[in-house]
């Protein structure tokens, strides 16, 4: 992030603190309680949003090397993302062409060649079929015509996008627009190294998952005991990137900054900025490094998601992390702290809220005027389905 904008941001949130305020929208916005549970509704998402959107599959630490490969199967279509001999980065539906079987089933790993389990039939990290045991007996084929099928990809900015349909166009300049993508280039995604991963699966539709981000008005309550102790709640700067976000949120430490001279402020001490990418990526800024959380619709079902978490950190982080692990170090554990928070708190609030929903009792959920960030995530989903926005409610 830019020095002036950290500075803007830190400052936002030094006001708010010192006036009691928050950043605050027009008006309070009514959603519809089917925007979770209708099957309707989820079927318009998955194909918008998912089978016929760019996806942001990782970032350049997934593939650290020539030769590594990962694989990905939440969005419909298998994915098989390489990195060639000369380091370029390629994606195939992960679909045998012989007779459709998944080509590679490891998550991620190093090879430059990729044999089909069935009949091992072979291809290599371009794509292309090298070879197939017994031609003689199979018959001949020309091999050019029975690659796997590629995708358009992108590595750009750090992020390695994929686009599910072989039709498909990436253009990230409309995605993300100059500015974020200034801001995106500014912390380095691309040097980052992928340490951890893990899945939280849960009984609710997918964006409630994303909703748990978009506020800090439960700070206090829902997380009085964890994250509370070190984030002042219902405090947080909001901006808006077309249709992607910026929550920036209220870290107790920016107390250190008011004694500090503002050259030397970094964003990431007083607060943690949290980018939302449209459809459904969140980005959490920490000092070494990002966590991501991926959010997909599980069994094809408007009631059941997946979580993906992926820790990132720079070389320098990651050491003082070991020396968190052999116990070393007394502190901030963000491996251990991001489940027992994300998990164990706001996933089983979001969860239970799913379940309310889904009684039928109420027909919607009010988003305050303290909560912008989920008035700007449902009004793009709506415009994004052709829908109409939901009006503000003026308060009385
Ligand atoms: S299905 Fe892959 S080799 Fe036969
Ligand atoms: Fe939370």
């Amino acid at each position: 992030m830019i020095q002036k904008e950290q500075v803007r941001v830190i400052k936002g949130l030094l006001d708010h603190l010192d006036n009691k305020t928050n950043v605050k929208a027009d008006g309070m916005i009514k959603n519809p309680a089917d925007t979770y549970t209708s099957e309707d509704r989820f079927h318009k998402e998955w194909d918008n949003f998912f089978l016929n959107h760019p996806q942001i599959i990782g970032f350049s630490g997934d593939l650290p090397n020539k030769g590594s490969f990962m694989t990905a199967d939440d969005f419909g279509v298998p994915i098989l993302a390489t990195r060639d001999k000369n380091g370029e980065f390629k994606c195939f539906v992960n679909v045998c062409t012989h007779r459709g079987v998944i080509v590679e089933s490891q998550r991620r790993g190093e090879k430059e060649k990729f044999s089909c389990p069935f009949h091992g039939w072979t291809f290599n990290n371009r794509g292309s079929l090298v070879g197939y045991p017994k031609p003689d007996h199979f018959g001949e084929i020309d091999k050019s015509c029975y690659g796997l099928k590629e995708l358009p990809c992108a590595e750009k900015h750090g992020f390695l996008f994929v686009h599910p349909n072989e039709n498909g166009v990436i253009n990230t300049e409309d995605l993300l627009g100059d500015q974020l993508i200034e801001e995106m280039e500014s912390w380095n995604f691309k040097d980052l190294i992928l340490t951890q991963e893990e899945e939280y699966v849960t009984d609710m539709n997918w964006k409630l998952a994303i909703d748990t981000f978009g506020e800090t008005y439960h700070f206090s309550t829902l997380h009085k005991d964890t994250l509370f102790e070190s984030f002042y709640g219902n405090v947080q700067m909001f901006d808006t990137f077309k249709r992607n976000a910026r929550l920036s949120l209220c870290k107790r430490q920016i107390e250190d900054l008011r004694t500090t001279p503002e050259k030397d402020w970094d964003v990431r001490v007083g607060s943690l900025p949290v980018y939302f990418l449209f459809p459904n990526i969140i980005i959490n800024v920490l000092e070494g490094g990002i966590i991501v959380v991926k959010e997909y619709p599980l069994e094809n079902s408007p009631h059941k998601s997946v979580s993906k978490v992926s820790f990132y950190f720079t070389p320098e982080a990651i050491g003082y992390l070991e020396e968190i692990k052999n116990g070393n170090e007394e502190n901030f554990n963000p491996y251990i702290a991001f489940g027992e928070i994300i998990r164990d708190e706001d996933y089983v609030a979001a969860a239970a809220s799913h379940k309310g929903l889904r009684s039928g009792k109420i027909d919607h959920i009010l988003f305050g005027q303290n909560e912008p960030a989920l008035h700007h995530y449902h009004n793009t989903y709506r415009e994004a389905l052709n829908l109409e926005p939901m009006p503000l409610i003026k308060s009385k």
